[in-house]
């Protein structure tokens, strides 16, 4: 891979503003999902390590904190800036790690680097209040101080995004940060850490730990007295552990978890509408997002039409290595991955759903799936339960707004959701009917740096991104003074 500035490609863990070997001296690899080909070699950090880098977080906070909000944000700025202007090769190396397409990969960096640049911008507003006194010689008032030491683990599907979600607004208040990368994709956090550090970030601000010990890892970070606050981006069930761990010391929790979107197409929809961001919900990083349509509910009257049309464009997309001009499709993360979706989608067929396109694995490779699209998909299929995590559309029939509400609500999860309908006092209806933390209206890509992202029900805690963002990285104290006179 070639890197216009190499030096951004660091394959050491980076703890007290210096990389470092694994204690020990173990490394793993890390292989390019599209080829196979073992792109380099990765500091394998033990529970030793994550130690050391709470401690260093400890120390930090106690200067970073003290500083300026606008100090603070300063250094927030440049390292926005540094990613903007380093936006390619911080894409070249997420599409070698991950496999999204190129084009996916340069619009996360912009993502990404989005966290920095607004919530920089907030730390200046981090208001407290002043509340009008009970009684004479009194005065109320409210501070928002930094929680302290904040530790994360980010996922595979947003290499760069995941951590910037968290360790902006985590910075700007004047915590520390520590965060476990998923080990799939390391590379693209240690360039963070390399260009934080160009941006005048102090040693232990931001650590990383990349590392396949996730258990070990995970341990310190969601059980050290020293951690105020822990955040999470994964699957449902490892984050309840997670949360269990974290109960032991009372921390703050932040989970983003799993989802199982309803996409509903009411007959009154504009139909281009509709199947472009049908497609742009559904394929965007292969399926792999927890936000991707998981179940699309389509209204009689509309149903072949939009079954034609999602199928054209889904056969259309090139499916391909994400490096390569043009591919819209890389492969899935692992071949674990591509087993589950065959299973899912064998399940579907057995249970009686028509394949309208796809249905099987793609020649590009073995980790690659083709873009399917299936129709007479009932609630009993295990596709309605689970999340595919790949590139697999599954519709269902709907008579009525009543139905579609049902069907959409009848899940544990409540992650994004998205109605798409001409007629605006449906929308509202639909909007504020569905158990989800966010509502796509005639929008299938919703995620903004300016917007609260978020669950409710079984698919998370907190909000990450927008004004209650920052909120997860501050403590709210009260403070009574008396004896004031009147
Ligand atoms: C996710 O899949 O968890 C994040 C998706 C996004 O930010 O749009």
């Amino acid at each position: 891979m070639m890197l216009q500035d190499p030096a951004i490609l660091q394959t050491r863990a980076f703890i007290g503003g210096s990389f470092v070997s694994a204690t020990g001296g173990a490394t793993f690899a890390v292989v390019n999902p599209a080829t196979g080909e073992r792109i380099s070699d990765v500091a394998d950090c033990p529970a030793a390590d994550a130690l050391h880098a709470v401690a260093s977080a400890e120390t930090a906070f106690r200067s970073w904190r003290g500083l300026l909000a606008k100090e603070r944000a300063a250094c927030l700025r440049r390292l926005y800036d540094l990613m903007l202007s380093h936006q390619e090769d911080l894409a070249r190396l997420m599409t070698a790690e991950q496999g999204k397409p190129l084009a996916e990969a340069r619009a996360e960096v912009a993502y990404a680097a989005g966290f920095f640049e607004w919530f920089g911008e907030e730390a200046k507003r981090l208001y407290g209040e002043v509340i009008p006194a009970n009684a004479h010689g009194r005065r109320l008032l409210v501070l928002k101080q930094p929680v302290g030491v904040a530790t994360a683990i980010t996922p595979w599907n947003f290499p760069l995004a995941m951590i910037a979600r968290k360790a902006a607004p985590a910075l700007a208040a004047g915590c520390t940060f520590v965060v476990k990368p998923a080990a799939e994709t390391p590379l693209s956090a240690l360039a963070l850490a390399e260009l934080g550090c160009r941006a005048g970030l102090p040693a232990g601000v931001l650590n990383v730990v990349p590392g396949t010990g996730a258990a070990e890892i995970g341990e310190i970070l969601t059980t050290d007295p020293r951690v105020r606050k822990f955040s999470f981006t994964g699957s449902t069930p490892v984050g309840k552990m997670l949360a269990g761990q974290c109960a032991g010391t009372v921390k703050k929790v932040s989970l983003e978890l799993g989802g199982n979107a309803p996409f509903i197409v009411f007959d009154d929809a504009d139909l281009d509408q509709a199947v472009a961001g049908a497609v742009a919900s559904k394929f965007r990083n292969m399926g792999q997002t927890c936000v991707c349509a998981n179940r699309f509910y389509i209204q009689d009257g509309i149903h072949e039409a939009f079954a034609a049309r999602l199928a054209k464009a889904a056969s259309d997309l090139l499916v391909g290595d994400g490096a390569a001009p043009g591919t819209a499709q890389g492969p899935l993360v692992s071949d674990r991955a591509v087993g589950k979706v065959e299973a899912l989608v064998a399940d579907a067929l057995d249970n009686g759903a028509t394949l309208v396109t796809g249905g099987s694995r793609h020649p590009a490779g073995r980790r690659f799936y083709q873009p399917t699209v299936l129709t007479g998909m009932t609630m009993a299929m295990r596709a309605a339960r689970e999340e595919i995590f790949g590139p697999v559309a599954t519709l269902f029939r709907f008579r009525d707004q009543r139905e579609a509400i049902a069907l959409a609500n009848a899940t544990p999860f409540g992650l994004a959701a998205y109605v798409y309908t001409r007629d605006l006092g449906r929308a509202w209806q639909v909007a504020e009917a569905l158990e989800a933390g966010m509502v796509g209206v005639n929008e299938g890509v919703i995620s903004t740096e300016v917007a609260p992202f978020g669950g409710v029900k079984e698919s998370g805690l907190g909000r990450e991104g927008g004004r209650a963002g920052i909120e997860d990285y501050v403590e709210t104290k009260y403070v009574a003074m008396g004896g004031l006179g009147s």
